[in-house]
Formats: structure tokens, sequence, C-alpha cells
């Protein structure tokens, strides 16, 4: 028996590993693609899109540079607070370079917005977002979301993969739906 299978906040699973590894397969190649001739500097927001950079970047078959950020939005709670802050910044310098951030989710957007305007403001030569996963409610268009792996319903807080509750659950290697407390 594994720990996930002990804890009963744990519900349904949404995504498999076998359906995670197919859909970043798709979007590895398609970057790959599009990035042919500008190899990208693949800036990770930390925690939760740490393993979705993992896998994406051995899908893509170019030479690419790797850098972190963190943000923070929603402290321990499930409900977002509304600030964003800063918590780690990138190494590197940005300017020229094309840069294509990796998220894990995009819910209100908040998190998203406040670091395009935060990452445009220091002049690369094109930025672009690939996310995990994106709510259906997110309005992908305004916020200019160039790849997203899955869409998954409003109403659901989800764990594993990358994505916490309250800092635990990101090892699962599959999607889940959490009972919020
Ligand atoms: P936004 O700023 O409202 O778009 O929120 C984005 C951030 O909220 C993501 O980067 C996640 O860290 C977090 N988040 C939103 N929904 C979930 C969820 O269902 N599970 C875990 N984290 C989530
Ligand atoms: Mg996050």
């Amino acid at each position: 028996m594994t720990f996930a299978d002990r804890d009963p906040r744990i519900g349904e699973v949404l995504l498999t590993p076998d359906r995670i590894a197919a859909r970043i397969g798709e979007m590895g190649a398609e970057i790959t693609e599009d990035y042919r001739d500008r190899p990208p500097l693949l800036v990770c927001v930390l925690k939760g899109a740490y393993v979705f950079l993992t896998d994406l970047a051995r899908r893509i078959d170019l030479s690419v540079d790797i850098d972190f950020i963190a943000v923070s939005s929603y402290g321990n709670s499930t409900r977002t607070s509304g600030v964003v802050r800063l918590i780690k910044d990138l190494d590197v310098d940005i300017a020229d370079r094309h840069v294509l951030l990796v998220e894990d989710i995009v819910d209100s957007g908040l998190t998203l917005r406040y670091l395009r305007r935060n990452l445009q403001a220091r002049g690369p030569a094109s930025l672009s977002v690939a996310t995990f996963l994106a709510r259906s409610s997110a309005d992908l268009g305004a916020l200019d979301v160039r790849y997203v792996g899955f869409t998954i319903p409003d109403e659901a807080w989800v764990v594993g993969y990358g994505l916490d509750h309250a800092q635990e659950l990101r090892n699962l290697p599959y999607v889940a739906r959490y009972a919020r407390p």
C-alpha cells in the first residue's frame, strides 16, 4: 500500500502517468519545431512546475538553457491571497533571449500576469508560456498562453505531478482531485 492509498483526501485520478507522458511528448515536438532556429531559455516557475519542466525539457530536441524563478500567491491556503511575491529571482540576464516560461497551472492568471510584466521589462527577444494545466475558465487567449498540456475543471483542486496541497503531495506521479478541507 502506498501513502496515497491511505490518504482519503486524494480523490479521482484525472491524469495518469501514461497520458501525461504522451501529451508532453507532443508539446516537446511542437516546441522543438517552433524554436528550431532560436534555442530557448526555459524558465521554470517554482515550485509547482519542477516536475513538468524536467519531463518537458527532455522531450525538446534542442540545446536549451534552464533557469528558475519562484513566486508565491497562495501561502498555505487553497484560496488566492491576491498578492504575488517574488521569492527567488533568475540567475541569468534574459535580455535578447528567447524565453519560454514553464508553469504548472494557470488559474486566475494573476501569477502569470505578474511574471509576464516582470520578465517583459527585462527586454527578452521573445517571451512565450507553456503550462502543464489550465482551468477551463482561464482566459488563455488574453493571457497569451502558447502551449497548454491539459484543461481541468474549474472546481477541482488537484495535486500531484508537481502540484501541492500545503506543500505536500507534489511527488505523486499522477494528477488527482483533492478534497479541500
Ligand atoms: P493564479 O495566479 O490564480 O493563476 O494561480 C496560479 C498558481 O496557483 C499556480 O502556479 C499554482 O501554484 C496554484 N494553484 C492553482 N490551482 C491549483 C491546484 O488545483 N492545485 C495546486 N496548486 C494550484
Ligand atoms: Mg505555482
